[in-house]
């Protein structure tokens, strides 16, 4: 994506940090027991059926969007800052010739660039966290969305608001942390480890991070206009859960 389209720094840095790990995403983060089990409850909490069209916001190399397709025959737009990301999944949609069920967009959700009442359902994993400004990307998934359309987030339950030289935040933030850490090390390795490290590193400083606790997902999306928010939780790494929330109609 050219700088142009990506004009704040902190996404610049961002894009730049997804590019350098897409060769290894998959086998780092995409290993690891609390990102398919979060994936697995994003899937089931969408209610996502056959004929729906979906839009996977942040979709990466594609972990969410292939797994929505094993459980319905929907159509899938995917949308991603990251080229490299992006160039893994279109990768895998020809190799499996899914080129009529998704298609893959280079977008930021900051620009989001399609017609309102458009989705069924509009889901993310580990994505949102990315962004400054939530609220209005969540009062725009909100107009993109049908009535009675479903919005799902998939996030890890971590505050990470507060000043970087605060002791209870850090104690806070790093309760959460080692609950990817030592994952990340039995199920994937040192390399995931290392990288899962360097993530962290980067939630404790904010920089490009800026995670917040499911619950304050959930008031800002009934800030946003929905309906019906409910909180569930990944059931054997309680710090990852879902958002879902209604368009009332
Ligand atoms: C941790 S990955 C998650 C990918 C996928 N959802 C998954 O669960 O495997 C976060 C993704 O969000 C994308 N991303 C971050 N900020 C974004 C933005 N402002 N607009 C679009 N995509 C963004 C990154 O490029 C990256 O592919």
């Amino acid at each position: 994506m050219k700088n142009s389209l990506c004009k704040k720094n902190y996404k610049i840095t961002t894009r730049n940090w997804f590019n350098r790990w897409s060769n290894k995403y998959d086998q780092t983060l995409g290993r690891i027991g609390f990102h398919r089990e979060l994936l697995d409850l994003v899937v089931r909490s969408s209610k996502v059926k056959d004929c729906d069209k979906v839009l996977d916001i942040g979709c990466g190399t594609g972990l969410l969007s292939l797994r929505l397709l094993q459980k319905a025959g929907c159509s899938i737009t995917g949308i991603d800052i990251s080229e490299e990301m992006l160039a893994i999944f279109k990768g895998k949609i020809k190799e499996s010739g899914l080129e009529q069920k998704i298609e893959s967009r280079l977008m930021d959700i900051d620009s989001l660039n399609f017609k309102n009442n458009t989705f069924d359902a509009a889901v993310s994993s580990v994505v949102l966290h990315h962004l400054k400004d939530k609220p209005k990307a969540l009062k725009k998934i909100y107009k993109l969305l049908k009535p009675g359309g479903l919005f799902v987030i998939g996030e890890v339950d971590m505050d990470s608001t507060g000043s970087h030289a605060d002791t209870k935040r850090l104690q806070r933030m790093l309760r959460v942390l080692e609950q990817e850490w030592i994952p990340a090390l039995r199920d994937a390795g040192v390399e995931a480890f290392a990288q899962m490290y360097s993530n962290g590193i980067k939630h404790i400083l904010n920089q490009g991070e800026y995670c917040l606790s499911l619950k304050q997902w959930a008031a800002i999306c009934r800030k946003a206009g929905f309906s019906r928010v409910t909180i569930k939780r990944v059931p054997h790494y309680k710090c990852f859960g879902v958002v879902v929330a209604k368009k009332p109609g």
